[in-house]
Parts: C-alpha cells; sequence; structure tokens
C-alpha cells in the first residue's frame, strides 16, 4: 500500500469525465487500497480516482458508517434537499455550503463486479454525489453561484501559497 499525491484544481484530469472501470482484478483491488490509505491519511471522507490523476470512473468511501467501494457509479434516483458546508481534498478542504439533495441512492460495481445498489442520507448521501461528480468531471466549486466560487478558488490560491 502507499499513499498517493492528490491532484488539485485546477489540473485538467478533474474535469474529464471518467473511463469506466472494466477490469475487475488485484490490480484494482490494490489500487482501491492506496485511496483507502490516501483518503485517511488527508483525513478525508472520500476520493476519486481522478484525485490521484487516474481518469477512471472509481471512487473509495468511508462515511457516517458507510465504507464501500464503487466503481462505475451512478446516482439514480434523489429526495428531498440539504444545504450545508462542503469541502474537497482537491480544493484544499476549503469550505462551501452546497445545496444537494437529502436522500440518495447509488448504484456501482463493488471490487467483485457485481452490481450492488445502496440507499444514504444525509452527510453519506452528500458523499455519493460529491464522490460521483468527481467521475464525472465535476467538482463541487460547480454547483456553487459564480461568486461564491471564485471567493473559494481564490482562498484556496491563497493558502496553497502560504504552504
Ligand atoms: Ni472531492
Amino acid at each position: 500500500m502507499s499513499i498517493r499525491k492528490i491532484t488539485e484544481y485546477p489540473e485538467p484530469v478533474l474535469g474529464l469525465i471518467g473511463r469506466p472501470v472494466e477490469k475487475f482484478d488485484d490490480e484494482l483491488a490494490a489500487l482501491c487500497d492506496d485511496m483507502f490509505e490516501t483518503m485517511y491519511d488527508a483525513e478525508g471522507v472520500g476520493l476519486a480516482a481522478p484525485q490521484i490523476g487516474l481518469n477512471l470512473r472509481l471512487f473509495v468511501m468511508d462515511c457516517d458508517g458507510i465504507k464501500l467501494v464503487a466503481a462505475n457509479p451512478e446516482i439514480v434516483a434523489t429526495e428531498g434537499e440539504q444545504s450545508s458546508h462542503e469541502g474537497c481534498l482537491s480544493v484544499g478542504k476549503v469550505p462551501a455550503v452546497v445545496v444537494r439533495p437529502m436522500k440518495a441512492r447509488l448504484r456501482a460495481q463493488g471490487l467483485d463486479g457485481e452490481w450492488f445498489e445502496r440507499d444514504a442520507e444525509g452527510y453519506a448521501a452528500r458523499c455519493f454525489m460529491h464522490e460521483t461528480d468527481h467521475c464525472d468531471g465535476r467538482l463541487f466549486i460547480d454547483h456553487l453561484p459564480k461568486l461564491r466560487r471564485e471567493m473559494v478558488v481564490n482562498r484556496f490560491k491563497k493558502e496553497k501559497r502560504w504552504k
């Protein structure tokens, strides 16, 4: 296992629609081990493959009691609305309020290639949607009004300079 370097905004890979995961083998399992290790090291609750520079539809998460690997994820149903703070390891965890559905149903393949569906609400539902967005080349700041998006990006750039 090893900790991978986290890709940060505005790296182009973060804006690409990921390629589907096709092989469910030991290599994929080892990659997911690295992704979990990288995510825990960065104290995140979810990490998608583009965040370590791979153009792949894949994420791992351990959020609010839900720990899973999702290959080729899609959000197949949503309900309600929630509005709370969200951040991203690729944008220096600078927080911003994002409005999203309260509940979400994730459809994805596990490490064995079997399709599964999982329902979540609140924080974990937010994580399903945030990570699935990454696989579609979307960041949480893409959900923000223009001015708020600029504020987050500027704060991130400023903090990066100070590091
Ligand atoms: Ni993120």
